[in-house]
């Protein structure tokens, strides 16, 4: 393809339909220049193209990023992006919407189970083997959502208030590190803002920070809806706007070219970045190819085996034996939560239980005990339950949270299980027998009972295929090798954001700064229920022939693991660097290195690991780069963060030191932390702005207005109700099988996304109503009533 040429012949308004894509998952083609188009699909644990009025269909649905993230094992996460671009290849699906590497700041965050975990270095290293996998199969991967976007309620509108220390070390730093490494051929600019604007049409962070600073050279392109004036995110560098066919962007552009506020050069420039990508994926488009369906059911079998955590094990229950007197009661058990809601839910054909996996390994009585949509106790259900329970030697009980409760649109309220379980579970630890309970959940739960049960199994999210391993390491077939990729605290309160997660609809504040996750309850001597990097495991391992050696070009790190317990199995050894507090306020201590290393019994390994400056540095705001300090640090080996097993002090000096930017006495919260709240002065310094203490005005009604808003006004109630009830009723009617299904079920979740939605969004989505009628239908509630019914009618 010549694209110099193309763009030569091509017309403006040619040009502008490039820019926007064609419906909800295709770019434009043009036929003349011989221009195909290219094909999205979400993702990114499995194709969401069953829902695409495509029901014949097919994918796996793989176990997503938060039981993946538990594997700590990139090869195992390489093959699955392999996996998923054949699956790609099979359907002509050209890019793949994944994978999202937004850090976990909050347990509630609703999409936390599409994400891998509260480091970034974790996240960067899975995330990067991911794409490879997938561009290998000469399938485009599709990195989101760029960024700070790391909460679902008011996503549209909020502003995520980051210092440039925790932006540049916590939430930019998988991008830029994913971006360097493994350069994804599409960038997906989330929905919020950031530093004042819309991340849409922020060209510091698309042109500035993705393309001049991590040298981004693929696509960048809105997240669906995303796009509010084109012609700024034209100029702010988004190539594509998605979903397409939005004709009030087209007109934007068109406009702007005519009045010369846009010039060509900058379609031109983007213009060509989407035609080199069309040419590079179709030129890889594979005809007839079909995926092994065995196989990746078998990858998907090893991911969520892997992603499985034992968080205890007392001996008394795990591993179960064929031939026990073991009762088994939980409605999860035949209804597990394994996938999460949202544009990432995969419609399998496929499904494996647990119940029906465990038939494998003999007949065990089985009582329901609750029913997993309610929360209110059951009493018939319970005392059946109880019953079973007192005739068996062993019970394990099948827990989780409602898939409801872990979905895109919306954030969770709170961390517990449902009042029904939490009451049964209760009932049974009073019978005092071994007592085991397996976990089915996206993100960190409460476990108020942990201290009266023998074993604890969270499987995490495991995919379709998820009762079989969930079977197999229950009996021992499979030993747990899982690490936790995220802090499970004692309560929610505890978390670091907690006083300030999900803020008010224009501003989210980010207080706790770079203590996130572990980074916080470690420094702040807060004690957590499960630390990050911790998983137990069915043998043991010990540690030993430590040894650190400088060289020129880095430390060289290394000891040995030898299985010592009575199986083979994996375990998963984690390098931190411990910082002591010299000059500049940090965590104790950061995750810099791992790997899993698979033992038989007996077998022993030496691992080493090298560690280079930049494993040393923090971002400095002053010189506005990475730099460290010169200092004692101390290097740490860990089967978690806590669980530290080898130690040595060293001395590091740096080429590139550079005075502390930070006052001891004007940033105290930062430096002795003492608990989550962090004093509002301190914070403005190190925002370096003041944000207002009240929300920005509501009235007037706005195109990027909350539809909670419109309730504020007496015609604005009306469309509010009127707009909240076409919401449910279009997907029953144009919906998908399977969306219509869900929106009947699950109608009162659905609709927790509304109160959030703004009209701008909705006339960028619906192909239904157009943006101007969206303005009309604002000017009336604002109370224009009859000029905006004059626009409502006659305006395109
Ligand atoms: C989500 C994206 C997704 C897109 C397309 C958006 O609502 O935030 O992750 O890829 O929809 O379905």
């Amino acid at each position: 393809m010549d694209i110099k040429e193309i763009l030569r012949q091509m017309s403006d308004s040619e040009k502008i339909d490039l820019l926007t894509g064609h419906s909800s998952w295709y770019t434009n083609g043009f036929d003349k220049y011989k221009i195909p188009c290219i094909r999205m699909s979400d993702g990114p644990y499995g194709l969401r193209i069953k829902n695409d009025n495509c029901p014949t269909l097919e994918s796996t649905c793989f176990p997503p990023a938060c039981t993946l993230a538990n594997s700590f094992n990139d090869s195992l996460s390489f093959e699955l992006g392999v996996a998923l671009g054949e699956e790609c290849q099979e359907n002509k699906v050209n890019i793949l919407l994944g994978p999202g590497v937004n850090i976990k700041r909050s347990p509630l965050g609703g999409r936390n189970f599409e994400y891998f975990s509260e480091d970034p270095y974790l996240t960067q290293k899975l995330a990067c083997q991911y794409i490879n996998g997938i561009q290998s199969q000469g399938v485009g991967a599709c990195l989101k959502h760029f960024c700070v976007n790391n909460q679902e309620n008011y996503r549209l509108t909020s502003e995520s208030g980051v210092d440039e220390r925790a932006l540049y070390e916590i939430y930019l730093k998988p991008f830029n590190d994913i971006i360097k490494f493994s350069q994804p051929d599409m960038l997906m600019a989330s929905y919020n803002r950031f530093n004042g604007m819309k991340v849409t049409e922020s060209s510091d962070l698309l042109i500035q920070k993705a393309r001049n600073e991590f040298n981004f050279s693929g696509v960048i392109v809105s997240d669906w809806g995303a796009n509010h004036d084109r012609k700024k995110s034209l100029l702010a560098g988004l190539d594509l706007e998605m979903p397409g066919d939005n004709n009030y962007s087209k007109q934007t552009l068109k406009e702007a070219l005519e009045m010369k506020t846009l010039d060509t050069g900058t379609i031109d420039r983007s213009c060509s970045r989407i035609l080199s990508l069309v040419e590079k994926l179709s030129s890889k488009e594979i005809k007839n190819y079909r995926y092994s369906r065995s196989e990746h059911s078998q990858l998907a079998k090893k991911i969520s085996a892997e992603g499985a955590v034992l968080l205890k094990n007392n001996g008394a229950v795990l591993p179960l034996k064929k031939g026990e007197n073991i009762c088994f009661i939980g409605d999860m058990g035949q209804n597990m939560h394994y996938e999460g809601e949202g544009s990432s839910k995969v419609f399998s054909p496929k499904v494996i239980q647990p119940l029906s996996a465990l038939k494998t390994y003999g007949i065990f009585p089985f009582e329901k005990g609750y029913i997993l949509s309610q929360n209110t106790p059951n009493r018939k259900l319970e005392t059946q339950a109880i019953k079973l329970a007192e005739r068996a030697d062993k019970i394990v009980f099948f827990a989780g949270f409602q898939p409801k409760k872990e979905s895109e649109g919306y954030d969770k309220s709170d961390i517990k299980l449902p009042a029904n379980q939490l009451h049964l579970i209760e009932a049974l630890t009073e019978l005092n027998k071994p007592f085991a309970v397996v976990l089915f959940n996206g993100s960190p739960v409460e476990l108020p009972f942990a201290e009266k049960v023998s074993s604890i199994l969270t499987m995490y999210l495991p995919g379709q295929e998820g009762g079989l391993s969930c079977a197999q390491l229950l009996f021992g077939e499979l030993n747990p090798s899982g690490h936790l990729a995220e802090t499970w605290p004692l309560k929610l309160e505890d978390n670091p954001s907690y006083h300030y997660f999900e803020g008010r609809p224009d501003l989210v504040e980010y207080r706790e700064s770079i203590y996130v996750g572990y980074r916080y309850y470690i420094k702040a001597k807060v004690p957590v229920r499960y630390p990050f990097g911790y998983g137990l495991s069915y043998t043991q391992f010990a540690y030993a022939d430590f040894e650190t050696v400088k060289s020129k070009i880095g430390i060289d790190v290394s000891f040995s693991i030898k299985n010592v317990g009575p199986k083979a199995g994996a375990a998963v050894p984690q390098l931190y660097i411990g910082f002591s507090d010299t000059g500049v306020f940090k965590p104790k201590r950061e995750l810099k290195k791992y790997t899993k290393v698979f033992l038989d019994k007996g077998e022993e390994r030496k691992v080493s690991f090298r560690l280079n400056d930049s494993d040393f540095a923090y971002y400095n705001i002053t010189k506005k780069k990475f730099v460290s300090e010169t200092g004692t640090y101390t290097i740490l080996i860990g089967q978690s963060v806590e669980d530290i097993v080898l130690k040595k002090r060293i001395r590091y000096e740096s080429a590139d030191s550079a005075k502390s930017p930070y006052d001891t006495n004007r940033f105290q919260s930062y430096y002795n932390l003492t608990g989550n709240i962090f004093p509002e002065d301190e914070y403005t310094r190190l925002m370096e702005k003041k944000y207002s203490d009240k929300r920005t005005k509501k009235l007037p009604i706005t195109m990027n207005s909350i539809f909670s808003d419109y309730r504020l006004t007496l015609s604005g109630k009306i469309i509010y109700k009127i707009f909240r009830k076409a919401y449910v009723n279009n997907v029953r009617h144009t919906g998908s099988v399977e969306k219509k299904e869900y929106v009947i079920d699950n109608e009162e979740e659905y609709l927790k996304q509304f109160p959030n939605l703004t009209m701008n969004m909705i006339c960028s989505v619906s192909t239904g109503l157009p943006h101007k009628k969206g303005e009309a239908i604002t000017a009336i509630a604002n109370g224009k009533f009859f000029s905006g019914l004059r626009r409502l009618i006659f305006e395109k």
